[in-house]
């Protein structure tokens, strides 16, 4: 049996750039009808226009996941649309900075509001459409640092760890109604999001070159390496795999005290 999704029909959230866009992608080429959600129009009508340009069978979808009602019209049209829904992958977010002490609360509930509340509006919405279909498979976009931290990151680091919890939930509860709940877990991938970040260090280059060292496998990844587990974990090849979690980091949380002491002389290929 091959990878496919050929006549499933997937929602993607955050579709418009990155991680969502090459999921997007990735998703139309095993076959499935995908609609996109964005609250970033005109980036979101972009990708769809190649996708539809390509032979695709795509729509945009103007949805801002932090708000339910949003959520509601959006997966409502595209269940109008396409009559079924199979694969919802719950991906939108946003980065912000700070610690505890210098986040604001305004900062705090948008970053959970995003990131939390739109996937738990998502999979609300979705869900029934999924059991009515016979079942389905939802794949949430945590993070890496859903199990570490990062200096200044409070808000977005523990919104990353709530999303971890969600699909044990959801897989637990639908199990019996032949619904799959997976998280993937990046490390730093080359989106806009990581090239936002990277320039406000003054010096993206050399940040992205550090990032790079960070990862065993000496780079930062692309944005089709998170989009190939997302569609191995919607499709059937993954049908006995429900409320994990999928690390998409070139190794990155693997090495004890990170990549520096690996390189100290205790753990060099010199010392082998
Ligand atoms: N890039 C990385 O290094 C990295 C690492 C780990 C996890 N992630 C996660 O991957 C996901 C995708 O991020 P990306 O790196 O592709 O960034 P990105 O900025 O390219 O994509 C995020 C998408 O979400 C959309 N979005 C943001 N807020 C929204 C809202 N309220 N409603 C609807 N759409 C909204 C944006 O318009 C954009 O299309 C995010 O959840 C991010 O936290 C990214």
């Amino acid at each position: 049996m091959s990878i496919s999704l050929q006549g499933k029909v997937a929602v993607v959230t955050g579709g418009a750039t990155g991680i969502g866009a090459a999921t997007a992608q990735k998703l139309c080429e095993l076959g499935a009808s995908v609609a996109v959600l964005d609250r970033n129009e005109a980036a979101a009508q972009a990708t769809v226009s190649g996708l539809q340009n390509a032979g695709h069978t795509a729509s945009f979808h103007q949805c801002d996941v932090a708000i339910e009602a949003d959520v509601k019209r959006a997966i409502d049209a595209a269940l109008q649309k396409y009559k079924a829904l199979h694969v919802l992958v719950s991906n939108a977010g946003i980065q912000r900075y700070g610690d505890v002490v210098s986040t604001s609360s305004k900062t705090w509930d948008e970053t959970f509001d995003v990131h939390v509340k739109g996937a738990f509006y998502a999979t609300k919405y979705a869900i029934p459409a999924m059991v009515a279909a016979g079942g389905g498979a939802i794949v949430m976009v945590a993070s890496a640092q859903s199990f570490t931290a990062v200096a200044n990151s409070a808000a977005y680091i523990s919104a990353k760890h709530a999303l971890v919890g969600m699909p044990r939930s959801i897989a637990l509860d639908f199990a019996r109604r032949n619904i799959r709940a997976n998280c993937v877990c990046p490390g730093s991938i080359d989106t806009p999001m990581l090239r936002w970040t990277a320039d406000r260090t003054g010096s993206p280059e050399k940040l992205l070159e550090t990032l790079g060292k960070m990862h065993p496998l000496g780079r930062i990844g692309r944005p089709e390496e998170v989009a190939n587990a997302i569609a191995f974990l919607a499709s059937d090849w993954a049908s006995f795999i429900t409320g994990t979690t999928l690390t998409v980091d070139g190794g990155l949380l693997v090495p004890t005290g990170g990549m520096g002491f690996q390189e100290s002389g205790i753990g060099t290929e010199a010392a082998k």
